[in-house]
């Protein structure tokens, strides 16, 4: 496995290799299995597989956990080496210091995290359109595990009609139940208990009476989540995210998506639900 760290090496790279297939997995580093999946899935769709590590601050807030962000290089060297990546991308000095371009995707950024989390997916989108630009990959993956990331990015892809498939891999739980995450490492014993319940309100959402309308579904949900501050719960469309009408049943593919604090740690899950059949 090769190691490029230099960005015009890693353009270069995609410029040589432009006759073939090279699958994408751009990450955060601190992998784990929910990672190496996404690798896994792309490996037999690619014939170089790119993976990159970048903390990028852009899609950080002053406030929120950069410094912090956990780390380990060698470690995760060796499980992208374990899964057959080609080339592990580290860039180092990754924004030239005249960048002065921000991409920004409308409507499906406004709700949930992008309310939570103001300006978080303009830096998603601006780091991955850099990373797609440098790197030009012919398919890219991201996982389930952010539903509304992988929406968002999606929309970008297809409006600029960039020439990149985008992938999904489904979310990953640890045996516990519980999604896996980089954050996870933060929890204490007792605040990991706790956020089992976040899956268990999701499947209780999703397999609730096929009678229950939305708004009862949520309600039940809610209810069932420990934790210190529920940002939200919610069933949304699939495709749009918005918030569906509790007084409604499930006509189309939907998404219940939970996003909850555990002190400083915040941790998001969700499910699919099915279109309930006409009774
Ligand atoms: P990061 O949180 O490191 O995640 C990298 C990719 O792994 C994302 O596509 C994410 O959805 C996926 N992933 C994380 N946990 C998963 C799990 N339990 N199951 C399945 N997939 C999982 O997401 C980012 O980094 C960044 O925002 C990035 C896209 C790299 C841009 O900076």
């Amino acid at each position: 496995m090769r190691i490029i760290r230099d960005v015009s090496e890693m353009q270069a790279f995609g410029q040589a290799h432009r006759g073939v297939r090279v699958g994408f997995v751009p990450t955060m580093g601190y992998l784990h299995r929910g990672h190496t999946s996404l690798m896994a899935l792309t490996r037999p769709r690619c014939d170089q597989l790119v993976v990159s590590i970048y903390v990028n601050p852009l899609q950080f807030a002053p406030t929120d956990d950069l410094t912090r962000y956990p780390r380990d290089l060698d470690g995760d060297a060796e499980k992208c080496a374990a899964v057959g990546v080609d080339v592990l991308f580290i860039p180092e000095g990754f924004y030239p210091a005249t960048f002065r371009t921000q991409v920004v995707v409308s409507g499906v950024t406004s709700r949930w995290e992008g309310a939570e989390r103001p300006g978080h997916f303009e830096g998603v989108t601006t780091v991955v359109s850099r990373l797609f630009g440098v790197v030009q990959p012919t398919v890219a993956c991201f996982g389930e595990k952010d539903y509304q990331q992988l929406t968002v990015l999606r929309s970008m892809t297809r409006d600029l009609a960039l020439p990149i498939e985008v992938l999904s891999g489904p979310l990953v739980r640890d045996t516990d139940g519980l999604a896996l995450s980089s954050r996870n490492v933060y929890l204490t014993a007792t605040q990991r208990e706790r956020a089992r319940s976040l899956h268990r309100a999701l499947f209780a959402v999703r397999d609730a009476p096929a009678a229950w309308n939305l708004g009862q579904r949520t309600a039940a949900g809610r209810a069932l989540v420990d934790s210190d501050r529920l940002d939200y719960l919610a069933i949304v469309d699939a495709d749009s995210l918005e918030p569906l009408p509790d007084d409604a049943p499930v006509t189309a593919p939907a998404r219940v998506i939970v996003t909850a604090r555990y002190g400083g740690v915040r941790l998001l899950d969700n499910v699919a639900v099915a279109p309930t059949p006409a009774l």
